[in-house]
């Protein structure tokens, strides 16, 4: 049985309420998910899924409340031997340049942790839609195949 990890990067909110969403969608298709907003290596290394939902911060910055995990993550680099993940970023982009910044390099540091992208990253703007939980979820729907 899959145990999917939902690792939220969120600010003001948004992208854990996404998140929500999206395990009750998983649940909805029979799938087992856990959300975490404080995880750790451990939670990380025990999910057989991994899916990321993270705002973006500051000039292209994650969110204070991965901050810390993500450092992890590049200072020990515990290699995911292929595990898939996928990664939606939410953003904005009147900021421009560091439009999706966090998700662009959630993505990337999981990529050189070896995982295996099940899609491309999903960028969600806050120019775009007031209900960015109505396009990751269609998304995460696209890519229960790959979840089970
Ligand atoms: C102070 C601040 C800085 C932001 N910086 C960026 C940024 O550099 N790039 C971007 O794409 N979005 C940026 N955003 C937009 C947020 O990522 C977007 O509003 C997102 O939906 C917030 O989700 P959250 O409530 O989960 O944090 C910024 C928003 C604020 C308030």
């Amino acid at each position: 049985m899959s145990n999917i990890g939902i690792f939220v990067g969120s600010v003001y909110g948004n992208a854990q309420h996404v998140a929500e969403e999206v395990k009750a969608a998983l649940t909805d298709s029979g799938l087992v998910s856990e959300v975490y907003n404080d995880p750790s290596i451990d939670d990380f290394q025990n999910a057989s899924k991994v899916i990321f939902i993270s705002s973006t911060t500051g000039m292209g910055d994650i969110p204070p409340n991965l901050e810390f995990f993500i450092q992890d993550l590049r200072d020990q680099m515990p290699l995911m031997a292929n595990k898939p993940f996928a990664v939606a970023g939410l953003g904005d982009s009147s900021y421009g340049d560091t439009y999706c910044g966090a998700g662009n390099q959630i993505f990337t540091l999981l990529t050189e942790l070896q995982g295996n992208p099940i899609a491309d990253l999903l960028e969600v703007d806050a120019c775009e839609t007031l209900e960015p939980e109505l396009e990751v979820v269609t998304w995460v729907k696209s890519l229960v195949k790959y979840l089970a």
